[in-house]
Order: C-alpha cells, then sequence, then structure tokens
C-alpha cells in the first residue's frame, strides 16, 4: 500500500521570518510561504492545505525530505476535503521577523541578514510589520487562542519597536505560554507582567562565566549589565533557563564552564544548558563537522560540576545525537 504523510507543526506552526513565514519549528527550514499582506492572510492557509494534501497522497516536499518530524500515517484512511475546509488552527507562533540585536555575538547564525551592526534603541523591523498580521489572524479565527504557545526569538526583542504591543494582543488574547529569547543586556519589564497570567519561559545565552570571555563572544562590554538583570529575573516566577553555547577557542575549557555554573549558582539560577556552535565553519572536514575529542570531556565535566553545584545540566536530544555521531550532519 501506498505510504502516507503527516506532520504535526505543519498543521500547528507559524514561524514568521524575515522574509517568509514557515510552518515548522526555526530549526528546521521546511515548506514556508512570502510573508501575506493581512488582506491575503487565507493564503496562509490555502498552502498548507496543499501541504498537507500533498502529504496524504504520499508526496513529501523537497524541503521536507529527511525530517525527524514526519510521521508515516499509521491507519491510513482518505483525508477528507471538509477536515480541510476546516484547517487546523496555529497553535505556535515564532517571532523573528527581525535581525537587529544590541549586540553582536561571533556565533550568531542570524545577525548576517542585519550587517552585525549594533542597534541600540528600539526601531522597527526592517522586513516587515507582524502586528497587522497577528491582527488579521484572530479576526479570522486562525489561532487556538486557548493552546496558544508564543516564542520571541529574533534578533532581540529588547530593540523591536513592536514588542509591547504584540505582547498586549497576545496577552489579551489569553495565550498559554510565551517563551522569550533574549540576551539579556536590556531588562525587560514586560515579562513581569506577563508572567502574572500565563507561563513564562526565559532562556538566555550567557556563554560565559567572566566579563573577560563575554565581551570577546558578545562583543559589547555589557557582562555586569546582564548580571543585574539576572539577578532580576531569578526573583520572578518563570522558568529562567541559561546557556553556553561552546565556541571554538574561546569558551571551550573547563576553567570558564566552572565560572559560569559558580555565577548561576551565586545568582540562584537552577535550570542551565550546554549547547554547541552550530555555525563554526572550522568544524567543516568532508563536508562534515566533526566533533573534537575534548568536547566528550568538556560535557561530561558539565555535568558533574553542575550537580556539584545542585545545578539542572540540560542537554537537548539533538546535541547528544551529534554527540554519538561525532558529527553535526551525517
Ligand atoms: C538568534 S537568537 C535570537 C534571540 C536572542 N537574541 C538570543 O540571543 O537569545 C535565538 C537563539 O539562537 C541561539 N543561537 C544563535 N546562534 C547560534 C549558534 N551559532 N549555535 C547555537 N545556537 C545559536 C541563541 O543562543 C538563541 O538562544
Ligand atoms: S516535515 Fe519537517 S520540514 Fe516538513 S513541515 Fe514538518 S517539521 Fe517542517
Ligand atoms: S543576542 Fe541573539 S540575535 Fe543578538 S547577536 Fe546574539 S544570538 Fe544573535
Amino acid at each position: 500500500m501506498k505510504k502516507r504523510y503527516f506532520c504535526k507543526r505543519l498543521n500547528e506552526t507559524l514561524n514568521f521570518d524575515a522574509q517568509k513565514v514557515f510552518y515548522c519549528c526555526a530549526t528546521r527550514t521546511g515548506p514556508s510561504i512570502d510573508v501575506p499582506k493581512p488582506k491575503n492572510i487565507k493564503d496562509i492557509i490555502k498552502r498548507r492545505n496543499s501541504l498537507i494534501k500533498m502529504l496524504d497522497r504520499g508526496i513529501i516536499p523537497e524541503e521536507c525530505k529527511g525530517c525527524f518530524d514526519l510521521e508515516e500515517q499509521k491507519n491510513p484512511k482518505p483525508l477528507l476535503i471538509s477536515q480541510l475546509s476546516k484547517p487546523p488552527k496555529a497553535n505556535m507562533i515564532i517571532v523573528k521577523h527581525f535581525k537587529q540585536c544590541d549586540c553582536s555575538c561571533i556565533y550568531c547564525c542570524e545577525q548576517y541578514l542585519s550587517g552585525r551592526k549594533i542597534v541600540l534603541k528600539s526601531k522597527k523591523s526592517d522586513y516587515y510589520d507582524l502586528l497587522p498580521i497577528i491582527k488579521e489572524l484572530y479576526k479570522q479565527n486562525m489561532i487556538d487562542k486557548k493552546e496558544l504557545d508564543v516564542h520571541f526569538q529574533g534578533g532581540n526583542v529588547s530593540v523591536l519597536d513592536e514588542f509591547n504591543d504584540l505582547v498586549n494582543i497576545f496577552m489579551s488574547n489569553g495565550v498559554k505560554r510565551v517563551e522569550i529569547a533574549t540576551n539579556g543586556i536590556k531588562y525587560l519589564p514586560q515579562i513581569e507582567r506577563i508572567c502574572k497570567d500565563t507561563f513564562v519561559d526565559v532562556n538566555i545565552s550567557i556563554d560565559a562565566g567572566c566579563r573577560e570571555t563575554y565581551k570577546k563572544i558578545k562583543t559589547v562590554d555589557k557582562f555586569d549589565d546582564l548580571i543585574e538583570n539576572l539577578k532580576k529575573y531569578a526573583k520572578l516566577p518563570i522558568l529562567l533557563r541559561l546557556k553556553y553555547i561552546l565556541v571554538r577557542g574561546v569558551n571551550d575549557n573547563k576553567e570558564e564552564i566552572e565560572k559560569y555554573l559558580m555565577l548561576m549558582k551565586e545568582i540562584g539560577i537552577k535550570n542551565s544548558e550546554l549547547m554547541i556552535d552550530q555555525c563554526d565553519n572550522e568544524f567543516l572536514q568532508n563536508g562534515e563537522f566533526k566533533i573534537p575529542d575534548y568536547y566528550y570531556e568538556l560535557f561530561e565535566f558539565y555535568q558533574t560540576k553542575a550537580k556539584e553545584f545542585d545545578i539542572e545540566p540540560h542537554i537537548w536530544e539533538y546535541i547528544k545525537e551529534i554527540l554519538d555521531k561525532g558529527a553535526f550532519f551525517k
């Protein structure tokens, strides 16, 4: 029997990027559509329906080939067109239609679009306004209000003009969860307001345990500001996660990792993640990112030390897979 496929993300996600709207999260570059004008908002559904139908007929779009989120339909029965006339509503919205930032991390995968200019005052996105589109999505009943999970990425929201208005529209419609990835250089008072009514996850890449290393990675001298803000965030009823991205030749050593964990302990932050720099082209050997042997030792060290300091050391599944394979893409 002919195989038929399904993707949950495709049905539920709207990822607003600079030039396109993707139907899956930031770690995939799956099918997309050009950003529609609010009056053409239904184009989002039309394109999604055609993708759902394609998968149902066993045709995998080029952008989905090899994706581990693709599921084979277990009990295939013909997809009813009537189901598609009432398409699933979006329950995950990712905001990354701007690339401006108030620092310029040497590893940043996004900043090539902003020319790596450090922006201090909030400004409009260089690409498009998202607020009118979100308003139209609500008006056309295309959002699952009860289940909505909003992720702010970017760029850094502290310099996004629309941030306040976007927070307001999501909050006034009853969002279930808000995740904010930020560099933490500027305190976001909006978080205090959001966390009164909904679950908030704030994640911050600090990547260092001291001012010198921080400056080398972030290219701005804002370590002290960040620490002050972390102390304030640590007092709020939110999930606060700190991240450390291993950057080759800069912070890829035990001393810095220990300083970072010590700092977390001092501030009283419990959740930590250790990641690998995904853009480091120096890893590229024969078309593959090879993980250096000493990285395995660093991951071991990180987990042992974190437990000693009573910190939860998290390593994402996809990072574990990369470590198991010994390379990024195999
Ligand atoms: C592009 S940032 C935007 C949000 C915010 N400015 C921040 O830094 O958290 C989104 C996430 O991507 C991560 N990121 C950026 N470049 C990366 C890289 N080369 N390797 C791994 N993660 C990266 C950042 O740490 C951040 O958590
Ligand atoms: S199968 Fe993968 S690439 Fe395709 S829409 Fe789903 S998550 Fe995105
Ligand atoms: S803070 Fe985020 S957006 Fe800004 S340069 Fe760093 S990773 Fe990129």
